[in-house]
């Protein structure tokens, strides 16, 4: 691949943009925005919150400037396998699926799976996320097994669903090819030493792709886990990870004014303070939709703890919710508007969607359509979200908005390096661990004690003991 050279000037232009004008008393109120003042007592606090985590020095941090020889290792895969594969099917879940999900959403043609003039020979995406049953069946009948690849994705290398997707391929692929070849169909991406994936791939010989062990699920995207499958599907990973290192320089500030990740990070800490523990992001841009999605997953199991580093219990979280415009102008904005206040909303918007869509005019005897004609729905798009944001700020309704120049590569490393640190500021913020996930052991272990998984009999026989339901109260 030929090296673009891009200079500094376009980096700069390409930069993506934090307005926060609508948290501030004088644009939505006193009764509910907040002063300078209050933002610059936060100031000492956002400076302890950096050292800590420049301290702690999480492994998402290090993606962008250790990434160099993981990406060629990637292309090399990419380039040996040219040509060979119709499908890409990434098995994993959360943390090792949404991220692949969001870059594809993002940067590929909307209807890339179905546009072979758009694919170039690249392989489809697909990435169940799930087990349900159904799906998963229909996926697999669907999918010619000869010309298809199954990254199977699993940082700790043995979560239950990711484990039968597998199981399920892996048959289904011996039985109609020969297992025989099983490796030239399944790449692994996981643990370098630790779990089943990593020892069934050197059983198996699959090639193998390694998640860093400092590197949590759900701030994995810019690993193998979203990398690989993104590069079969033409996106410039080189270009992503420079984006994430663009916004990593942004934020080497402490300076809450200057940094992107802090300001907003310590706007939501202080909303949430406030009583406002619902987080709406709300993108105006239909590729950034499962971004969305993917924030939701990261700032959920980050930030929804029940003890503080110190043990005491405290129960802590904001609620984050996807919402998309202008769809859900005419489903959810009546609520944002007029329910309680106890929301703030991060709109996401592009200046340029790099097309246009005319709005052709006709019917000119009827104004209330007409006066459409000549316009673009790029323009409608767009106005809609000033208004939405305007009407919001008019009713005292916290929001900020994040632009995007366009949505490439470079600023969506941007993003999701922003979105990545903000998460681990205010996680400081609340003193709790951002970066484990305790509360989803539970119901994990049930589901082992109870499909017999050794070691787990004791959580089997407290299932069976549960509570039995009472039956009027099922009708
Ligand atoms: O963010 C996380 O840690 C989780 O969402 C995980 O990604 C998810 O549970 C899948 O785990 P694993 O990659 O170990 O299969």
């Amino acid at each position: 691949m030929k090296k673009k050279v891009i200079s500094e000037q376009s980096r700069n232009s390409q930069r993506i943009k934090l307005d926060v004008n609508n948290m501030f008393a004088e644009k939505v109120g006193t009764e509910h925005g907040f002063t300078r003042e209050e933002l610059n007592q936060l100031q000492e606090r956002i400076r302890q919150a950096d050292l800590k985590i420049r301290q702690q020095r999480p492994g998402f941090m290090e993606l962008p400037a250790q990434s160099k020889e993981v990406v060629a290792e990637i292309m090399a895969l990419v380039a040996e396998k040219s040509g060979a594969y119709d499908n890409f099917v990434v098995l994993g879940i959360g943390g090792s699926a949404l991220g692949n999900i969001a870059l594809q959403t993002a940067l590929n043609d909307p209807y890339y799976n179905y546009r072979e003039e758009v694919r170039q020979g690249r392989p489809r995406l697909f990435v169940p996320d799930n087990i349900d049953p159904v799906r998963f069946n229909s996926l697999l009948e669907m999918l010619e097994l000869e010309r298809t690849a199954f990254n199977v994705i699993s940082k700790s290398g043995g979560t239950a669903e990711t484990m039968s997707q597998f199981l399920i391929a892996r048959q289904a692929v011996s039985e109609q090819l020969g297992a025989e070849k099983v490796a030239d169909h399944f790449i692994a991406t996981t643990s370098k030493d630790c779990g089943y994936l990593i020892e069934i791939a050197r059983r198996e010989g699959l090639k193998t792709f390694v998640i860093p062990d400092n590197v949590g699920g759900r701030f994995s995207v810019l690993t193998p886990v979203g990398l690989v499958s993104a590069a079969f599907c033409g996106i410039d990973i080189e270009e992503l990870l420079a984006g994430a290192a663009y916004m990593d320089q942004l934020c080497q500030t402490t300076d809450l004014w200057q940094n992107p990740a802090y300001l907003n990070g310590s706007l939501q800490y202080l909303a949430y303070q406030q009583g406002k523990p619902l987080s709406v992001m709300m993108p105006y841009v239909h590729a950034l939709k499962d971004l969305a999605d993917w924030y939701r997953q990261l700032w959920a199991e980050s930030l929804g703890k029940e003890v503080d580093r110190e043990g005491n219990r405290v129960n802590v979280g904001p609620t984050p919710i996807k919402a998309l415009g202008a769809t859900d102008q005419h489903s959810q904005v009546q609520l944002y508007m007029e329910g309680p206040y106890d929301k703030v909303v991060t709109f996401l918007e592009v200046e340029d969607y790099g097309v246009e869509a005319q709005i052709p005019t006709a019917y000119r005897d009827i104004q209330g359509v007409s006066y459409l004609g000549g316009h673009s729905l790029n323009q409608l798009i767009q106005t809609e979200k000033k208004a939405t944001e305007l009407a919001l700020t008019a009713r005292g309704r916290l929001n900020t908005t994040i632009t995007l120049p366009e949505v490439n590569e470079f600023t969506m490393g941007q993003l999701i390096y922003m979105l990545e640190l903000q998460t681990a500021l205010v996680g400081e913020l609340f003193n709790i661990d951002a970066f484990n996930q305790p509360g989803v052991e539970l119901g994990k272990h049930y589901t082992y004690g109870v499909l017999g998984r050794e070691g787990y009999t004791h959580k089997k026989k407290e299932y069976e003991k549960r509570p039995p339901k009472s039956k009027d109260l099922i009708i």
